[in-house]
C-alpha cells in the first residue's frame, strides 16, 4: 500500500525486537554477533542479509535511510557522517582520472572547493555552467563528462534549476544527473521523480531541523547505491547509528517544521521586499524571482532561505549583522532558530571573485534561514537591524 508522505515518515521503521517498543530505541553498537561461522561466512559473503559491522549498516541507519528514500521516492541510499561526505564519497565513486563534470555555478562553499582544490590532483576537471545562461549548457558537454551536478534552490544564491529540462539534457548525452536537494528536502521537492539519477542531502539542516547534529545521504537506483556503499565500506564516512537515531526521530515531523518555516519565510520575504534598505530580494516564491515559474511547476513551497542585499555593501551588511539581536549569526542552516549569515565573509570567502558573480554573491548579501520562532519576533529584529 503507497502511503503518505507523513505517514511514510512515521511509520517507516525498523522492526523492534526484544522489548516490542513502540519507538525504535537506539542500536548503538559497533558490531553484530552470529551464530556460527557458517552464518558469519554466509553474511559476509553476502548471501544473507543481515548487520555485519556498523561502517557498512545498522538498524537506526537503515531506518534512516529506508525513510528517507520513501519520501524521496528512491530505491535505495547510503547514509554518511555529514553532507560533505555525501558529496565527496558519491563524486569519488562515480569518477575516474579523465573525467569531466558540468556543475552549475552556484553551489555550496565546500564543494567547489572539491572541484577547485581536490579534482585537479586527480586528473578530474569540472566546468561551470551559468544558472542564467541554461540553453549554453548542452554545448558546455564533453565526451568525458560524467554528470551534471546541480543544486536548486542554490546556496547561498536561492536560484532555481529546472530539474525536468536538465534529466532531458542528461538522457539525451547519457549522463547522469546529480542533485544537492539540501535546501528543499524531499518534502518540498523529490528530483528523483523530475529524472535526476542520484539525489545528496546533507541532513544536518532541515532533516534535523534543530541544530544538533551532522548528517548526509545520497539516495537512487540499487545499482549506483549499491557502488557508493562498496566505496565507502571500505573508506568509513559512515552515519553513527546516534546520529541516525535522532535525524530518523527528527523526520518524523518534517512535513510539519517545514510547513511552518515557508510560511514564516514568504512573510519574511515580503516584509523585506518592500523594506526601503533592501536592494533585492531572492525567494522562490516571491513573484520576482526570475524562476518563479520552474520553483511553483518542482516545489512544493519556497523553502526557509532567504537571500537579500542590504543597501550600502560590505559596510551596510556587517552593520545588519552586528545589529541583530535574536537572530543567530551561524554558518549553519534550517535549524528551529533563524540564523542570518555573509556568505561573502564566511562560506564562500575563499570562492573567486568571477564564480561569486555568477553565482549572484554580493558584499551585500544576506542569507536568512527562517527559524521557528513567531514570525512577528523575527521581522522585528529583522527591522531593528535595518534601522541602524
Ligand atoms: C547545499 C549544501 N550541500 C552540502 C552541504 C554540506 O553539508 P554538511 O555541513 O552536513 O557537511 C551544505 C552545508 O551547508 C549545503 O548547504
Amino acid at each position: 500500500m503507497s502511503k503518505k508522505f507523513e505517514t511514510s515518515a512515521i511509520r517507516t521503521q525498523s522492526e523492534t525486537t526484544q522489548f516490542s517498543e513502540h519507538s525504535v530505541p537506539l542500536y548503538l553498537t559497533s558490531g553484530f554477533v552470529f551464530d556460527d561461522s557458517e552464518e558469519m561466512r554466509a553474511s559476509f559473503a553476502e548471501e544473507k542479509q543481515r548487520d555485519l559491522y556498523s561502517r557498512y549498516s545498522n538498524p537506526n541507519v537503515n531506518e534512516f535511510v529506508d525513510k528517507v528514500c520513501a519520501m524521496e521516492g528512491a530505491e535505495a541510499g547510503f547514509a554518511f557522517a555529514s553532507g560533505m561526505a555525501a558529496v565527496f564519497s558519491t563524486f569519488a565513486t562515480l569518477l575516474n582520472a579523465g573525467d569531466h563534470v558540468l556543475s552549475c555555478s552556484s553551489v555550496f562553499g565546500a564543494t567547489h572547493g572539491l572541484f577547485t582544490k581536490y579534482f585537479p590532483k586527480w586528473n578530474i576537471e569540472c566546468s561551470y555552467f551559468n544558472i542564467n545562461e541554461v540553453d549554453a549548457i548542452e554545448g558546455l558537454i564533453q565526451p568525458n563528462t560524467k554528470f551534471i551536478y546541480a543544486e536548486t534552490p542554490t546556496n547561498p544564491g536561492v536560484d532555481i534549476l529546472d530539474l525536468e529540462f536538465l534529466s532531458a539534457i542528461c538522457k539525451k548525452h547519457n549522463i547522469l544527473l546529480v542533485v544537492d536537494n539540501c535546501f528543499a528536502t524531499p518534502y518540498l521537492q523529490n528530483p528523483i521523480k523530475l529524472g535526476a539519477d542520484l539525489v545528496i542531502h546533507s541532513a544536518t539542516k532541515l532533516m534535523d531541523g534543530q541544530g544538533r547534529v551532522l548528517g548526509g545521504i545520497t539516495v537512487g537506483s540499487k545499482e549506483l547505491i549499491r557502488e557508493i556503499y562498496l566505496f565507502s565500506r571500505l573508506t568509513g564516512p559512515s552515519l553513527s547509528p546516534f546520529n541516525a537515531w535522532v535525524l530518523s526521530k527528527s523526520l518524523e515531523t518534517l512535513a510539519l517544521r517545514v510547513e511552518k518555516h515557508c510560511e514564516n519565510a514568504i512573510k519574511i520575504a515580503t516584509f523585506l521586499e518592500e523594506h526601503p534598505k533592501v536592494t533585492w530580494v531572492k525567494y522562490p516564491f516571491l513573484k520576482s524571482h526570475p524562476k518563479y515559474d520552474i520553483a511553483k511547476k518542482q516545489m512544493r513551497l519556497g523553502g526557509n532561505i532567504v537571500a537579500f542585499e542590504v543597501e550600502g555593501g560590505l559596510k551596510g551588511g556587517k552593520s545588519f549583522f552586528d545589529s541583530v539581536k535574536m537572530c543567530s549569526l551561524s554558518a549553519n542552516l534550517g535549524d528551529t532558530r533563524t540564523i542570518v549569515t555573509h556568505p561573502a565573509s564566511t562560506t564562500h570567502a575563499k570562492v573567486e571573485p568571477e564564480v561569486k558573480k555568477a553565482a549572484g554573491i554580493t558584499d551585500g548579501m544576506v542569507r536568512i534561514s527562517v527559524g521557528l520562532e513567531h514570525v512577528d519576533d523575527i521581522i522585528q529584529d529583522l527591522e531593528q537591524a535595518l534601522g541602524k
